[in-house]
């Protein structure tokens, strides 16, 4: 894919839905008792194996373009798959289901890609064996063996890190448990998720009691929640709100490139989500939300942006650290492009989580933007990018469809042509993002 600088970005559009609600929505109402119908479910290729899962267990799935129709079986209504289930790429996938199927009545097998079979599935094994759930590993990683339990017992359990996909493994393991299963969230310095909760807004919008407090410790707070094994849940028709994430790309190219002006509707503003929309207002960005309402439990509004030049001439710090990093994990990469463009360029520390994402993102952006003559400096845990006029060259996805969609960005930045290697790893989250892009460009 070659990509070649923009003046700047001009339209209305509504992106596909959210991956991570997508996810939700269709393992939910599988597990619901009845039928759903669910308006703008993603487009991406994470969420069709999501799919293509559930119907190996015996789920009756339809599909017609963005809507999704599933015959719920109930929590304990699955049945054993014939084949073992390709996770594909999909980190969601495998430890979601990975905690559904933990406590069914029959052997089952999670695979992925060579990505998805380097990351590490310890942080959900541990949960679920305590649980009492049996699993085989390769050293940690998948292939998953999950055999046949009669019954999980619940746990009380502290998450070491701040992570949707853990917390979420475990709440759903906790579904199909005996008592009350707890899980803390790591400390934070203010009362708010530590990490994405599409799962509690979804639970409970489908009827099943989610309890959830914040415990005040010495120097923050600690989110404890809790879910019932006796709960029963029934189908709801569900809206998937358009992904932030993806929204990230157009949002930051088109505050950077001046008179740039786009209108991306009905976007998810769920507030584990939008840190990204506020640090780029903070140094300087021009983002309006018009149009905010709620469906399902979630947030969702319109972002009108306005491209501006000189971005954060007036920003104290460019530190970006702490908390907030778990709410803006996906979109670090689009920041570091971001970091390119603006006067005091960015330091991103405490990140080293994006290391064992669908590729090592912090070796993926230095490498990409050193070849893209931008001054970087890596940090284990991290990295610092200065301002730096960008210059056209050959850059690689690694596979990865965030580091293929933020280097588009950045080709409209540089002078010159730039060429992305394996571009069609997009399609992992976002399969109409360079026609989007063609779509807006100017
Ligand atoms: C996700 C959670 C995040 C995120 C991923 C989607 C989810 O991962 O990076 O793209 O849908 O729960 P972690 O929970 O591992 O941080």
């Amino acid at each position: 894919m070659k990509i070649q600088p923009a003046a700047f970005l001009n339209g209305k559009i509504r992106l596909p839905g959210d991956k991570s609600i997508s996810h939700r929505a269709a393992i939910f109402a599988s597990l619901a008792e009845g039928e759903t119908r669910i308006e703008n479910f993603a487009t991406s290729a994470d969420c069709a194996s999501t799919l293509n899962c559930l119907k190996n267990l015996g789920v009756e799935i339809k599909r017609e373009d963005s809507t999704v129709f599933v015959k719920g079986v109930g929590k304990s209504g699955f049945s054993k798959p014939n084949d073992e289930l390709d996770c594909g790429n999909s980190g969601t996938t495998m430890r979601l289901l990975a905690g559904v199927l933990a406590g069914q009545n029959f052997d089952s097998v999670l695979t992925g890609d060579e990505s998805l079979s380097k990351r590490p599935m310890r942080r959900i094994i541990e949960p679920l064996t305590q649980m009492g759930a049996k699993i085989e590993s390769v050293n940690g990683c998948a292939p998953l063996k999950i055999r046949a339990v009669n019954l999980l017992q619940a746990i009380s359990y502290k998450l070491p890190v701040a992570s949707a996909q853990v917390k979420s493994c475990v709440l759903l393991a906790g579904l199909n448990a005996a008592g009350k299963t707890k899980v803390q969230n790591p400390k934070s310095e203010i009362k708010s998720p530590t990490s994405r909760n599409h799962t509690e807004l979804m639970l409970r919008y489908l009827g099943v009691e989610i309890a959830e407090h914040f415990v005040e410790t010495e120097n923050g707070f600690v989110q404890e929640i809790w879910v019932d094994g006796s709960c029963k849940f029934f189908a709801k028709d569900l809206n998937v709100p358009s992904d932030i994430s993806s929204a990230a790309f157009f949002i930051v190219a088109s505050a950077c490139l001046e008179k740039s002006e786009i209108v991306l509707e009905n976007v998810g503003l769920n507030p584990t989500r939008t840190a990204i929309i506020g640090v780029l207002k903070s140094l300087g960005a021009d983002i309006q939300v018009l149009n905010q309402k709620e469906i399902c439990n979630e947030i969702i509004g319109d972002f009108l942006v306005r491209g501006r030049g000189k971005l954060a001439r007036n920003s104290s710090s460019n530190l970006i650290s702490g908390d907030i990093i778990a709410n803006l994990i996906d979109e670090i990469p689009i920041l570091a492009v971001f970091a390119t463009q603006i006067e005091t360029g960015l330091e991103i520390r405490g990140a080293e989580e994006l290391r064992v994402k669908e590729s090592d993102r912090i070796a993926a952006v230095v490498e990409n933007l050193r070849r893209m003559n931008a001054v970087v400096e890596e940090f284990p845990d991290g990295f610092k990018v200065e301002k730096s006029e960008l210059k056209g060259a050959t850059v690689d996805s690694f596979g990865d469809h965030r580091i293929a969609m933020a280097f588009a960005i950045a080709a409209l930045f540089a002078t010159g042509e730039t060429e992305i290697i394996g571009a069609e790893s997009a399609n992992v989250s976002f399969p109409e993002f360079f026609q989007t892009l063609a779509i807006l460009r100017k």
